[in-house]
């Protein structure tokens, strides 16, 4: 493994179809339409090099209008999600808006910044989850309506729920919630004047 050029903008694009799935057809021909446009901008731009536009598979949104995108780095300003759905062609400006000029691809030559405290980890990991949980609900509730926290909490009472996309996206969240019971473990096991 070793590091490549990496661009200033990289927006993946779900295009991906799902035949007779209770989630719906997917982004489909919609993503296709967001994907055409922001090729199309991307050329008039002159920013090929340096923005790169991706079609991807399913991104595990699967919204019911418009198309899922993921981007990276994240713009400073709106909207500041890694992720954003229900984008149509009419979106593409906000989606090209340059990052902030201070702010690097990942694998640029800088200055290292600090190391983050368990206590900054603890709080990225409550964000993770809430998204993750926020996302296991809206895919349930697309399997059947009206569900709620603690009915997903026993989804063998519900067979709509058998579904491997709402399968995968539980995983997910149980696999951050054992990653935060082990780090919130190690941080009661720590010297006091370790966490300070
Ligand atoms: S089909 Fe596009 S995010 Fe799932």
């Amino acid at each position: 493994m070793r590091d490549a050029p990496a661009p200033r903008l990289h927006l993946l694009v779900c295009a991906n179809r799902r035949e007779g799935s209770p989630l719906g057809p997917g982004c489909g021909d919609r993503g296709g339409a967001v994907y055409d446009a922001l090729k199309r901008e991307v050329a008039v731009r002159g920013r090929i090099a340096t923005t790169w536009i991706t079609k991807t598979s399913c991104l595990g949104i699967c919204p019911e209008r418009g198309a899922t995108v993921a981007r990276w780095p994240v713009n400073a300003g709106s909207p500041s999600s890694p992720i954003v759905t229900e984008v149509v062609p009419a979106d593409i400006a906000q989606l090209l808006a340059e990052p902030s000029e201070t702010r690097e691809p990942p694998n640029a030559h800088e200055a290292s910044p600090a190391e983050p405290s368990a206590a900054d980890l603890a709080r990225e990991l409550d964000a993770l989850e809430e998204l993750q949980r926020k996302k296991v609900l809206d895919l349930a509730r697309r399997l059947k309506p009206g569900l709620t926290l603690e009915d997903v909490q026993n989804p063998h009472d519900f067979p709509e729920l058998d579904d491997p996309d709402w399968h995968y996206a539980d995983g997910v969240l149980a696999g951050i919630q054992s990653v935060k019971s082990t780090l919130s473990a190690m941080m009661r096991s720590r010297p006091r004047s370790e966490e300070d």
